[in-house]
């Protein structure tokens, strides 16, 4: 029997890693129906991310996708971007023309509330690839929309990792720790993608020449972001490559085979400045407190890069 694709909305932030992300979704049409992509503040602000998501959308040669702008800040704090990571525009390396498709004029927020009351309950899936601003916001303004939503891949937190942005804090829960907590306390299935896994998914010389190889507009594109994205992280690491972040939780949809994790739990730390957005992992199980995510910690980087490599050719 021939599987569905999986509806899912893409929340994101882009950012280099988004952009390969929602490239992999949309060059994948046999197992993803990307109903609409909203647009939230993390990497750069949201003028940027929701510019960048549909430059990124017409670059996948779907400039029909449907994408909202959502919140412009968190819950409860002042935003924090990462141009040190990702450049002024979010999307340095190439130079990129503006966009010519439409922004909806429904807000984000809205657009996620709307389309999970539409649709049949648990047929969609909420994919965050950056702060969860949007997703919490839906759930505070529609409680209804929770137990409808399928299921919640998102890429955040770290536990063996430790910070990105912070000793103890990923960037995407240290931006917006507020709602990471109620996205984390909401019931909802949720599949994690955090720096545990995606440190392994590193770009390499000849998989970004992969891309390059192409000879395709979208193949230079990835080429060019990974190699302005790797310079941070080869500072800072002295790694070879880039990890590629978000990619992680598309690909999980299509093969989900090539991760592996456990179902524990995963509480969010929002009192302490000194350790505010951590994701306390009881990867261990010492504690009794509940499995509310399955918390993927390896992959088959081959496998993950071959994927990418095939899907992005077909665009
Ligand atoms: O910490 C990595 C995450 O923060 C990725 O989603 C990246 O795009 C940024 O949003
Ligand atoms: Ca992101």
């Amino acid at each position: 029997m021939t599987r569905l694709p999986r509806k899912i909305i893409i929340d994101t932030d882009p950012g280099q890693d988004d952009a390969v992300a929602i490239l992999l979704a949309l060059a994948s049409p046999e197992d993803i129906e990307v109903l609409g992509l909203t647009a939230v503040a993390g990497n750069v602000p949201l003028a940027l991310t929701e510019r960048n998501t549909r430059i990124i959308c017409e670059l996948a040669g779907k400039p029909e996708a449907l994408v909202f702008a959502g919140c412009d800040a968190p819950l409860k704090r002042r935003l924090v971007t990462a141009e040190h990571v990702h450049g002024q525009t979010g999307l340095d390396g190439p130079q990129l023309a503006d966009p010519v498709m439409p922004l909806q004029a429904q807000h984000g927020v809205d657009f996620i509330i709307d389309t999970l009351r539409q649709q049949p309950e648990k047929t969609v899936t909420l994919c965050p690839l950056g702060p969860l601003t949007n997703i919490a916001a839906a759930f505070l303004k529609a409680p209804d929309i929770v137990d409808r939503v399928q299921e919640i891949v998102l890429m955040g937190g770290a536990y063996f990792e430790v910070g990105n942005i912070t000793p103890a804090a990923e960037f995407n829960i240290y931006v917006d720790p507020e709602a990471a907590e109620i996205v984390f306390r909401s019931g909802v299935p949720i599949v994690v993608m955090p720096l545990d896994v995606t440190h392994k998914a590193l770009t390499t010389r000849p998989r970004i020449e992969a891309f390059r190889a192409m000879g395709t507009e979208p193949g230079r594109m990835v080429a060019e972001w990974t190699d302005f994205f790797e310079r941070f992280d080869m500072q800072k690491y002295g790694s070879e490559g880039a990890p590629l972040h978000d990619p992680c939780v598309i690909a999980w949809l299509i093969r989900p085979e090539l991760f592996s994790g456990r179902h524990i739990n995963v509480e969010i730390e929002v009192q302490s400045d000194l350790t505010r957005g951590m994701t306390v992992a009881d990867w261990w199980g010492v504690t009794d407190r509940p499995a509310n995510a399955l918390f993927i910690g390896d992959l088959d980087a081959a496998g993950f890069f071959e994927l990418l490599t095939e899907r992005i050719a077909r665009l």
